[in-house]
């Protein structure tokens, strides 16, 4: 047996109006000031000043670096991290759903151990701790709020880099459901699959373990029960609280088991064209699951259980995914996004150099991922 390690924040905060006190609880770590990394969106709904506003009761200052874009790029990073030095803020807080997060663990990582963000592409290549990051989720979810996973578009080479380490997991993250009750349809549904995907990808990973096995199964039930229901009424606040709670057991399943092809591929198109992460995901997702199947039928089987199928096998679960993700608009195929069928071969090899897919349960070759990619057109 080999030995398996656990990460999480110290504390995760869950549950509606729990945003309140987890400002509150920030006062104790005795910071001055925070810079708030979060988008122009955010910005306008008045969410960043709510939380400068709590902030400043508990005594702490705090600056607005709303400059992320989706798919924060390395400018993004850069950016931010110039305002947090002109500023000299201690601790960092990230507000929004997976692109502020990423931001913001790209500035707090690189604020402490300099270079640039390039330098950390790959698995614990940072000497320190970032600087403490509290990451105020508002999406169900990327759970990026609690992971050690940071993607950061570098734009120069078109590519999506995975920083997977230990040094970027946040000291505290928060989920409170009326922060994510503004949320459009479209971006709960792309959510909400992403989610499915790092529970489905975590529990046929080679390296899942019971913990990681109990999160993802019941992060698939959840999200079966409860992800048309967000999407259809933004408002149902037992959907969107049991979503929060899909999302961030999802998340603990793939911070620690890792994930699959899927997602190393899924980086490439939204690198290489810009596209929305939790979509091109759901898209990819019965397809490479098709292609696990043949090593990871039995794992599909629980998955398909899970997702409250009658029939234990890999192609029920293939199905129901693809009826999910029907029946919350996402579309169906990759040609449909502008993908082209020129450019597989680039994402593929791409692909193969991904992080995300070192613990896919079926190693591919660079044709067969062209053979995924052609069969999600
Ligand atoms: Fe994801």
């Amino acid at each position: 047996m080999t030995a398996t390690a656990f990460f999480i924040p110290s504390l995760n905060l869950m549950g509606a109006g729990c945003l309140k006190q987890a400002v509150e609880s920030m006062r104790s770590y005795g910071f001055r000031k925070a810079l708030i990394v979060t988008d122009g969106g955010l910005v306008k709904a008045g969410l960043a000043a709510k939380v400068s506003g709590l902030l400043a009761e508990q005594d702490i200052q705090s600056v607005v670096f709303d400059g992320v874009q989706p798919n924060p790029s390395c400018a993004n990073v850069n950016a931010g991290l110039a305002l947090l030095k002109e500023n000299n803020c201690d601790v960092v807080v990230s507000l929004g759903g997976g692109s502020p997060h990423d931001c913001a663990k790209g500035i707090a990582l690189v604020a402490v151990n300099g270079g640039k963000i390039q330098d950390y592409e790959g698995v614990d290549k940072s000497a320190k701790p970032q600087l403490p990051l509290v990451a105020i989720n508002t999406t169900a979810g990327t759970a990026s709020e609690m992971t050690r996973f940071c993607i950061i578009t570098d734009e120069s080479r078109h590519i999506k880099m995975a920083i997977v380490d230990k040094h970027t997991t946040p000291i505290l993250s928060v989920n409170d459901p009326e922060t994510m009750a503004g949320m459009p349809k479209s971006l709960t549904a792309a959510t909400g699959m992403d989610a499915l995907t790092h529970a489905v990808e975590a529990y046929v990973s080679t390296i899942a373990t019971p913990i990681t096995d109990a999160c993802a199964l019941k992060a698939v039930s959840l999200i079966a029960g409860f992800l048309r229901r967000a999407v259809e009424n933004g408002q149902d606040m037992e959907a969107r609280e049991q979503m929060a709670y899909a999302q961030f057991l999802a998340g603990m399943a793939f911070n620690n088991a890792s994930l699959g092809y899927v997602h190393a591929m899924a980086h490439q198109l939204g690198g290489f064209y810009d596209l929305p992460h939790g979509v091109c995901n759901a898209v990819l997702l019965p397809h490479v699951q098709a292609y696990n199947a043949e090593v990871a039928g039995a794992r599909l089987a629980d998955v398909a259980l899970a997702l409250g199928e009658k029939e234990a096998t890999a192609e029920a679960a293939i199905r129901a995914i693809k009826r999910l993700a029907a029946d919350v608009g996402i579309p169906a195929g990759l040609a449909e996004l502008g993908v082209k069928e020129a450019d597989i071969p680039t994402l593929a090899d791409n692909a193969l150099k991904d992080a995300c897919g070192l613990t896919n349960p079926r190693v591919a070759t660079h044709e067969e991922i062209c053979g995924i990619f052609r069969a999600a057109l």
